[in-house]
C-alpha cells in the first residue's frame, strides 16, 4: 500500500476559508430565507475593467487566427508583460529590475507555497502571528515542522506575535532563522511597514544571512505617502529578499488568475557544501519544470492594467473598496468597536467585545446580523479576541451590513 505524506495528518483544521464556508452553508440551509452578507474571505465584487476587458477580449480573438495563436509561451511569462511591470510598477519607486527578475505565476498563494521547493527542510522558518493560514500550513505540509501545541503552533516554526502592543509589527526574531515571511500591507490585521521598520528587517536579514519572502500582494491599497510599496525600495534588500505580487486585489483577477514573483539575481542561499547559489536559476528551473506559464489571454488582460486607462480604471476601483473600509471602519468606531487597518489596506482588523471569542462573535455576527467576517483566531493563536471584515463587498451590501451590525452590537 503506497504511503501518504504524513505531515498532512499534523494539520489541525480544514482550510479557513472552506470552513468558513461550511459553517455558513449549514446556517443558510436551515434558514433559507436569510439574506447573509459575505464580508469573510477577501474575494473582489467589482467586474473587471473595460480596458482589461477588452484586451482579454481580443487576445481571446487572436487565439482564432493563424498569425497571431499562441501555444505554449514562456514559463517565466511574456517579455511585454514581464517589462510592463517593471516600467510601471517599480521604476515609479527608483526600483531597476531585470526581465529574468520577475516570473509570472497564477496567483501569490500557489507562489508563496511553491518557493519552498527551492529551500531545504533544515531552514528554520518565522512567520508573524496572526498570519496568511497558508504560509503556516504549507510548512506543515513540506514537513518542517512537528505537531502542534494546544494553541496551534507548530513545533519547529518561529512564530513572531502581532498584536496592539507591538502595532501588528512583529520583533525580530530572538533566535536564528533562515527565512521570514513578511506581509504589508497586512493580511489580516491591515498593518503596514513604514520604510525603517523594513530596513530594520532589512538589515536583519543580511546580518543573519536570511532570506525574506515579503508578500506585498495588497501594495496596491495603500492610500498615505511614504509607505513603501515594495521591499525593493530598501536598500541591500536584493541581496535578501524574494517579493510576491499579485493582480488578484488590484485588478479583480481572483478569478481570473495571475501574479508574479520577484527574484533577484544577486539573492544567495548556500548549499549543503556552504558554497553560495543563486536562488533565480533554482527558482527558474522549478518554474520551467512544474510550471507551463500563465495562459496568453491572461497575461495581455494583466498587462491592460497598466495601459493609461487601465490604471485609472483600476484606480477607480480600488477607491471604491477603500471607501467601503472606510464605511466599514467609522461605522463600527461609533459603536464603540476597535478597529484597526482599513487606511492603507482592505480589511478592518476589529476587537471583539470583551470576553467574546473570535468564533464566538462570528457564531453572533452570522446568526444575528447574517454578516460573515472572518474570526481572527482562524489566523493564528493570537488572533484570538480579533475579527476581520474585508472592504472589497458591493457598496450596498457594505452599507447594509454596518447597519445591521450596528442595530445588534450598538
Ligand atoms: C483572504 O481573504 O485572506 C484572501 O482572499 C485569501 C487569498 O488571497 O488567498
Amino acid at each position: 500500500m503506497a504511503r501518504v505524506n504524513d505531515s498532512y495528518l499534523k494539520l489541525k483544521a480544514g482550510y479557513l476559508f472552506p470552513e468558513i464556508g461550511r459553517r455558513v452553508k449549514a446556517f443558510t440551509d436551515s434558514n433559507p430565507d436569510a439574506k447573509v452578507i459575505r464580508l469573510g474571505i477577501g474575494d473582489v465584487t467589482r467586474p473587471l475593467v473595460p480596458a482589461v476587458l477588452d484586451a482579454f477580449h481580443k487576445a481571446i480573438d487572436d487565439l482564432g487566427t493563424s498569425e497571431d495563436f499562441h501555444g505554449y509561451g514562456p514559463e517565466q511569462g511574456y517579455k511585454w508583460l514581464i517589462d510592463t511591470i517593471i516600467e510601471k510598477s517599480y521604476k515609479p519607486l527608483g526600483v531597476d529590475l531585470k526581465t529574468s527578475e520577475i516570473f509570472i505565476s497564477d496567483g501569490s498563494k500557489c507562489d508563496t507555497a511553491n518557493i519552498l521547493d527551492i529551500f531545504d527542510l533544515s531552514n528554520r522558518v518565522a512567520i508573524s502571528d496572526p498570519v496568511y493560514p497558508v504560509y503556516n500550513d504549507t510548512n506543515v505540509m513540506v514537513g518542517r515542522t512537528g505537531e502542534a501545541d494546544e494553541k496551534g503552533h507548530y513545533e519547529g516554526i518561529v512564530y513572531m506575535p502581532c498584536t496592539e502592543e507591538n502595532n501588528f509589527s512583529p520583533a525580530l526574531p530572538k533566535e536564528k532563522v533562515d527565512i521570514i515571511y513578511l506581509c504589508f500591507p497586512n493580511n489580516p490585521t491591515g498593518a503596514v511597514a513604514s520604510k525603517e521598520v523594513l530596513k530594520k528587517w532589512v538589515d536583519y536579514a543580511l546580518e543573519t544571512d536570511a532570506v525574506i519572502f515579503f508578500d506585498a500582494a495588497y501594495e496596491a491599497f495603500i492610500t498615505e505617502p511614504g509607505i513603501p510599496h515594495s521591499i525593493y525600495e530598501i536598500e541591500g534588500s536584493k541581496k535578501c529578499a524574494i517579493e510576491f505580487r499579485s493582480f488578484s486585489k488590484t485588478a479583480g483577477f481572483t478569478g481570473v488568475r495571475c501574479a508574479f514573483t520577484v527574484v533577484p539575481e544577486a539573492l544567495t542561499a548556500r548549499s549543503e557544501s556552504g558554497r553560495a547559489v543563486n536562488l533565480n536559476p533554482l527558482w527558474n528551473r522549478r518554474q520551467s519544470t512544474k510550471f507551463n506559464g500563465l495562459s496568453y489571454p491572461v497575461q495581455r488582460a494583466a498587462q491592460a492594467v497598466y495601459s493609461d486607462e487601465g490604471w485609472k480604471q483600476v484606480q477607480d476601483v480600488i477607491d471604491y473598496y477603500m471607501e467601503n473600509a472606510r464605511i466599514i471602519r467609522e461605522g463600527l468606531q461609533s459603536i464603540g468597536i476597535i478597529c484597526h487597518g482599513g487606511v492603507n489596506s482592505p480589511y478592518i482588523w476589529l476587537k471583539t467585545p470583551e470576553g467574546v471569542s473570535s468564533w464566538d462573535f462570528f457564531d453572533k455576527l452570522l446568526i444575528e446580523a447574517n454578516v460573515v467576517g472572518t474570526p481572527g483566531s482562524g489566523f493564528g493563536p493570537a488572533g484570538e479576541g480579533y475579527f476581520r471584515l474585508s472592504a472589497f463587498g458591493d457598496r450596498d451590501q457594505i452599507e447594509e451590513a454596518v447597519d445591521r451590525i450596528k442595530k445588534n452590537l450598538g
